[in-house]
């Protein structure tokens, strides 16, 4: 069967190559600076983000595979089996992200010199490495729909996007950082494509077994508390310190809204792209 370049995955392969970018050519200089001049309080928050992205990429990167596979063992999935290699490739490029950034913008190591945040809920130690490993023993569309709901639609399609959101409410106001500005910029734009990959996934499978849809809705409830509530942990450490003057209403009221708009992209009936 020769692929069908007409199809939703092929089409965001093909976008995706003309957007590539590299790590390594982002200019850090000025994120050095600005760094040092931040208060304690708003480095710890900041450093925080940072480190959960980067516990985050290198999961989503790590997890992926097995849905690669999965689908290698059906015949006819090649289209999609292409896309998931460029989305791991484009993984891997934000895990070098993050990595360079804390390297060459940190005044000393992490660890050693500067003490780990906080950490952040259990997502990348548990949940995702669960659903995507289950794949190995059952790669069943059922199975697929679970990894694609925790992955595409919540990690990617919620909890990664109120970490942009923070990012840019931290950053904008007075314009630091801009490398990790520009970086943060990029992975989105790739993300944005993940995310109506995986969508794209979902329909088709609800399309092709409609009892999928019962699925669907039941691993998002299963994991709706968690992801809206996944704002509390950002701001818990702060006590009554409101770095960059945040506060996490608007970011919970976010989550909840990102979490319905996921809701609704998938279910909006048929094939339907993006
Ligand atoms: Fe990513
Ligand atoms: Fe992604």
């Amino acid at each position: 069967m020769p692929i069908d370049f007409s199809t939703l995955p092929l089409r965001e392969l093909r976008k995706g190559r003309g957007l590539a970018w590299d790590p390594h050519a982002i200019d850090l200089a000025k994120d050095r600076e600005d760094w040092i001049a931040l208060d304690p309080v708003s480095q710890v928050f900041l450093l925080r983000q940072v480190v959960g992205f980067l516990i985050g990429e290198r999961g989503v990167t790590h997890d992926l595979a097995p849905l690669q596979q999965a689908l290698r063992r059906e015949k006819g999935r090649m289209e999609e089996e292409m896309y998931l290699t460029q989305q791991l490739y484009e993984e891997s490029t934000h895990v070098e992200f993050f990595q360079r950034w804390m390297n060459e913008v940190l005044p000393g190591k992490l660890g050693t010199d500067i003490p780990f945040p906080p950490g952040q809920g259990r997502f990348f130690t548990e949940i995702l490495p669960a659903a995507m490993n289950a794949l190995a023993e059952d790669p069943s569309p059922e199975a697929q729909m679970r990894a694609a709901v925790t992955y595409h639609q919540i990690i990617e399609g919620v909890l990664a996007e109120i970490g942009y959101a923070i990012f840019y409410a931290c950053l904008d106001k007075d314009g630091i950082l801009p490398g990790l500005r520009q970086g943060i910029r990029f992975i989105q734009q790739d993300e944005s494509r993940h995310i109506a990959f995986g969508t794209y996934l979902a329909q088709r499978l609800i399309h092709e077994h409609p009892e999928l849809e019962a699925v669907f809705e039941r691993e998002m409830e299963a994991l709706r508390e968690e992801t809206v509530g996944s704002t509390d942990g950002f701001f818990s450490h702060c006590d009554d310190a409101e770095p960059f003057g945040l506060k996490q209403a608007p970011f919970r009221k976010l989550a909840e809204d990102l979490y319905r708009r996921r809701i609704r992209s998938v279910l909006r009936g048929g094939l339907v792209e993006a």
